[in-house]
């Protein structure tokens, strides 16, 4: 047999422990396996190394990819120069002759909602694909847990950890940004874990008299300093904050960020607090991955093995109740997963004095 390995979309921790998993369980057995460079685009040029035991050697502790990714380079949306001007092109139909010419049985695609979005597409032309979770944001509604989540939860959780001391001393409000799309679950985890006054995520409006409502109410018990960790996607007056557009990504086509700036400057014109800003951007998708997501990328690495020498197809490997499952990769994009405003965890928050910045609340 042959397998391929890709990454696709945005870099995250545990990338490598992905493919190592895959590759030392399928170098068990009479399979050849090739590792795609940058995602379809290695697969369409046939842009690839193999994947030897010796070549995933080392690399379980390491952030990013050996195979480098992108999320770019859309198969049905693909970008290519003509007369020195970029054209979009369905070029699908030519990434499965390749496939087909390099004798790929199988191709396991790590990725995210646009990756798999993508991929779930190419499976119903005819490719042969298993799908593993891969994304900082959580958001995949199949799967319990997508790996690199929890390294970025501690990243942002550090950084809460670190700014509350300057906090303190400076009597300043901290407002952190963090990343997670449409998705308030780095914010929220970090938050709590961190012990944020206020958590602004986009599953739960809020106004900026909400906000401050809480910053007084602790100047008046003592407390002259406070923290906001704010998601990226939070709307402030109903509206998202962009700081730009993903040139060519006809599915996630928004680059988001800037709220973070944009709310502790309307905590000082409306609350005349003394803010700062801090953007944790990448720092949350580098860097060696947690324990936890190690455990788990490998896990999923393994399941995907199997299920592609099994003949599974069109499906991806999830974590649900602690077991692995591999679920139509359908499921796992139809709709995102979001925070639950009703749900125990936002409960649990507010039960230990977080504000989401409601009025009243
Ligand atoms: O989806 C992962 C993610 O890190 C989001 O949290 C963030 O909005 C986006 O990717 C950033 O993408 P880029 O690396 O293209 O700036």
């Amino acid at each position: 047999m042959k397998i391929g390995i890709l990454c696709g979309g945005g870099d995250c921790p545990g990338l490598n422990a992905v493919i190592r998993g895959a590759v030392k369980t399928l170098a068990q057995t009479d399979t050849v396996v090739y590792g795609f460079l940058s995602g379809y685009k290695g697969l369409l040029e046939g842009d690839y190394i193999e994947l030897t035991r010796d070549a995933v050697r080392g690399i379980l502790p390491k952030g990013g990819t050996i195979l480098s990714t992108t999320n770019r380079d859309n198969p049905f949306h693909y970008g290519v120069e003509e007369n020195g001007e970029t054209v979009y092109k369905d070029v699908s139909d030519e990434l499965i002759a390749k496939a087909a010419e390099l004798g790929i049985d199988c191709l396991i695609v790590i990725g995210g909602d646009g990756t798999m979005a993508i991929t779930h597409e190419l499976a119903l032309k005819g490719l042969n694909v298993v799908g593993v979770p891969k994304t900082i944001d959580n958001d995949l509604s199949a799967t319990d847990r997508t790996f690199g989540f929890e390294t970025a939860v501690n990243t942002a959780t550090d950084a809460i950890d670190k700014l509350h001391t300057t906090a303190e001393s400076h009597h300043r409000v901290m407002v952190l940004e963090v990343m997670g799309r449409d998705a308030g679950f780095i914010a929220l985890y970090a938050g709590i874990a961190g012990g944020a006054d206020v958590i602004l995520i986009p599953e739960i409006p809020f106004t900026i008299r909400g906000v401050l409502q809480k910053i007084e109410g602790r100047k008046k018990r003592g407390s002259a300093f406070s923290i906001v960790v704010v998601a990226e996607g939070a709307k402030i007056d109903g509206k998202k904050v962009l700081s730009g557009a993903n040139e060519g990504n006809i599915i996630n086509p928004e680059k988001l960020g800037g709220i973070g700036n944009a709310i502790a400057a309307a905590l000082h014109e409306q609350g005349g607090l003394e803010t700062r800003c801090t953007v944790l951007g990448h720092l949350q998708r580098g860097g060696t991955p947690a324990p936890f997501d190690r455990i788990l990328a490998t896990r999923y690495g393994v399941a995907a093995a199997k299920a592609a020498l099994a003949g599974e197809r069109d499906v991806l490997v999830c974590l649900r109740n602690d077991k692995i499952e591999a679920v139509p990769i359908i499921d796992s994009i139809r709709v995102l997963k979001s925070v639950d405003p009703d749900g125990e965890l936002v409960a649990d928050a507010m039960a230990v004095g977080i504000s989401f910045g409601r009025e009243e609340e």
